[in-house]
């Protein structure tokens, strides 16, 4: 595989954690593990990482705020892109969960210290079941076979890399595109806002049918419908 700087392990705690360690002797850097003992998710919560899945960190030294906002956008796209690949038609979950139908198959987390942005990409490949109270699915499960976790770290990587020097509207409508129709509630300010998703705007705001607000003020979106 010809990833730039690629740390490949059999286990790892985090691969986030092991990204931000090498940011400190590199300027880039690619994190797989096949299995880890502390896969985090966003708002604290826990990854499921069990072997099958792609469990993938990509590092960047040295950026500034506007390009982890774009991040946010660009890696929902690289994945939905690369799962039409394998003819999986996906949507996106505000802000970057990839949805099969109403199963969650991709969870994705940026982080950042000072001016390191991590990258975070939990894909579910090859698992062929998960705990009951979570509703995920995966690309074994949807296609009923098994694929190769380094071919597809290898294309979302690469479709990564030419979305991020791409004109960034451009994206930013792809991705408004296929977001997954609902209607949501999330906590704004101490109020409690609700409303239908129509996009995400260029100042980086969730669109509702009721207003705009800025995302990175908002903790956890919600479907209620
Ligand atoms: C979420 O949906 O809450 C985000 C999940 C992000 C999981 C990925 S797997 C690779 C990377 N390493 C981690 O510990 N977490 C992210």
């Amino acid at each position: 595989m010809s990833l730039k700087n690629l740390f490949e392990f059999d286990i790892l705690d985090s691969t986030q954690d092991k990204a931000f360690e090498l940011l400190k002797n590199y300027n880039e850097v690619v994190v797989i593990a096949q299995r880890m003992l502390k896969g985090r998710g966003r708002y604290g919560n826990k990854w499921i990482s069990d072997i099958g899945g792609l469990y993938m960190s990509i590092g960047f030294k040295d950026k500034d705020i506007e390009f982890s906002k774009r991040l946010l956008i660009i890696s929902s796209i690289a994945v939905l892109d690369i799962l039409k690949d394998y003819e999986i038609e996906a949507k996106v979950k505000i802000p970057n969960d990839i949805y099969y139908q109403d199963k969650k198959l991709c969870g994705i987390l940026i982080e950042i210290k000072d001016r390191d942005v991590v990258l975070g990409i939990g894909l579910n490949i090859n698992q062929s079941h998960f705990p009951l109270e979570i509703k995920a699915t995966s690309m074994f499960l949807i296609k009923n076979k098994n694929f190769n976790i380094k071919e597809i770290a290898q294309k979302i990587y690469n479709k990564l890399k030419i979305l991020i020097n791409a004109d960034f509207k451009f994206v930013l409508e792809n991705y408004n595109k296929q977001i997954k129709a609902s209607l949501v509630e999330f906590e704004y300010n101490g109020n409690l806002i609700k409303g239908e998703i129509l996009g995400i705007s260029e100042n980086f705001e969730i669109v509702l049918s009721s207003g705009k607000f800025d995302m990175f003020y908002i903790r956890e979106v919600k479907e209620i419908l």
